[in-house]
């Protein structure tokens, strides 16, 4: 099929390679002229094991192409996926102009030769509608086109298996031949896997999507809840936590403790539930509880901190992670940047080290020292402060990181070293609910 991508961003880029993969040809659509002419040249703006060969690959096929201008795009496309920026605004709202704005340039390329607008980006419910309303006020009379939401939820870091091993596809169409055009989208993939594909109404399939990121939220929190518990009650929370995990109706993932979640999306779209409830009337408390635990999972760590060393003004402190998570070179709203921020406000002098992340730091923190390895930020530190779980930090020398630090002090934000052995070598180890 023809598809086009406009927006490739983490959502978009991937999407977009990976039907190409598929067998799909596919022009993507960016108005970010410096990531086009890294697309062209077969880089990846972005960090994302794998994704740099497979564009590579589906650029020399000549099954994907990079350009600027959406109308040629919409012109020799039958799919046009919307996959822009939904950000927050300062009220917690999500700003929809890009949408809105995509969906314009839409309307002006379409005529009476159908289309389908599928909708991949995070969105509330009943954007579906307005940009169908949009489409219409914009377009020439007679055009024919539907709008569908497919929404994405891959995870940076394994963003390529989850869109080509997803455990659902969700698909919100009101009408038949839209649906049978997105069975044909994805028949390359459901020929080859066994996944469900589930149809749901237009509204449905929206929030889905919020429901689903806030469920995560609160698994999250809840662990981070426990946590304290476990602290103030001189239990273990890793071990309450993984029997409670156990129960099959619970199960384990994301019941992780640490100094809590970041990231574009879970921030973002909780706030906007949030949105959604207000606006339809419904109490919002349990939202609330989710983002204030998780406000105080950072800020519980870094009390620690400054518990352990008293003063921190003129110190130097280590910080092993940057990332909002591993395996991605995003920082938006890692909870890393804001202990730093106020590592750097207490007067202390930070040493930082992310493999992926640094460039990106560096760019919103610049006055911290950015180290090449996690042994050259141990060099000369007090305290080393593990706030990204890469695989890298697990594999540490930890006897060489121990003999360079001034005090071998480690605050382990995602538990990934085991308490009794970090003290036999010899740390002072503080892990988050142990
Ligand atoms: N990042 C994730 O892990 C993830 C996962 C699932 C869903 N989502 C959702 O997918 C959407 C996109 O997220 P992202 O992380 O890829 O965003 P992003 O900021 O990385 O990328 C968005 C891209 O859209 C481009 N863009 C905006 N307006 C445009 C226009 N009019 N024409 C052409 N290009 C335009 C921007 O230049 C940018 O490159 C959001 O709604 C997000 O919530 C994100």
């Amino acid at each position: 099929m023809k598809l086009s991508i406009i927006g490739t961003g983490y959502v978009g880029f991937t999407t977009g390679v990976c039907f190409a993969e598929l067998g799909h040809n596919v022009i993507c659509v960016d108005n970010n002229l410096e990531k086009l002419d890294k697309f062209n040249k077969g880089e990846s703006p972005i960090f994302e094991p794998g994704i740099e060969e497979m564009l590579k690959r589906n650029l020399e096929n000549g099954r994907l192409s990079f350009i600027s201008e959406i109308p040629p795009a919409v012109k020799e496309s039958e799919i046009i996926f919307i996959c822009v920026n939904t950000p927050p605004k300062e009220d917690g709202h999500v700003d929809l102009k890009y949408i809105e704005r995509a969906a314009r340039e839409i309307a002006l390329s379409i005529n009476d030769e159908y289309k389908l607008i599928v909708d991949k980006s995070t969105v509330p419910v009943k954007t579906a509608e307005k940009v169908r309303e949009t489409i219409l006020r914009y377009c020439a009379s007679g055009a024919k086109f539907d709008v569908v939401s497919n929404p994405e939820f891959l995870r940076e870091g394994t963003a390529i298996k989850d869109v080509l091993e997803p455990d659902r596809i969700i698909i919100g169409a009101d009408n038949e031949h839209a649906k049978e055009m997105m069975i044909e989208l994805y028949k390359p993939l459901t020929d080859k896997i066994n996944v469900p594909v589930k149809f749901v109404n237009v509204r449905s399939a929206e929030l889905i999507k919020h429901g689903a990121n806030t469920f995560l939220a609160a698994k999250i929190s809840f662990a981070n809840l426990m946590a304290y518990v476990c602290e103030e009650a001189k239990a273990d929370a890793l071990e309450v936590l993984d029997a409670i995990g156990l129960d099959v109706r619970i199960g384990k993932q994301f019941l992780n403790p640490g100094i809590g979640f970041g990231g574009s999306c879970f921030p973002k779209d909780i706030s906007a539930f949030e949105n959604t409830l207000n606006v339809l009337g419904i109490d919002m408390s349990l939202i609330k509880a989710i983002q204030q635990i998780n406000e105080l999972a950072w800020q519980r760590f870094l009390k620690k901190v400054e518990k352990e060393l008293w003063v921190l003004d003129g110190k130097v402190i280590g910080v092993l992670g940057l990332a909002f998570k591993p395996n991605t070179d995003d920082i938006r709203n890692s909870p890393a940047l804001k202990i730093i921020e106020e590592l750097k406000a207490n007067g202390a002098k930070v040493k930082a080290y992310d493999p992926q992340a640094v460039e990106k730091t560096k760019k919103a923190i610049p006055d911290v020292q950015y180290c090449l390895d996690a042994y050259e930020v141990a060099q000369g530190s007090e305290a080393l402060l593990i706030c990204t779980e890469w695989d890298e930090f697990k594999a540490l020398d930890l006897e060489r990181i121990k003999n360079s630090m001034v005090t071998p002090i480690i605050f382990d934000g995602r538990n990934i070293f085991e308490p009794s052995r970090m003290r036999e070598i010899g740390f002072k180890y503080f892990g988050v609910g142990r």
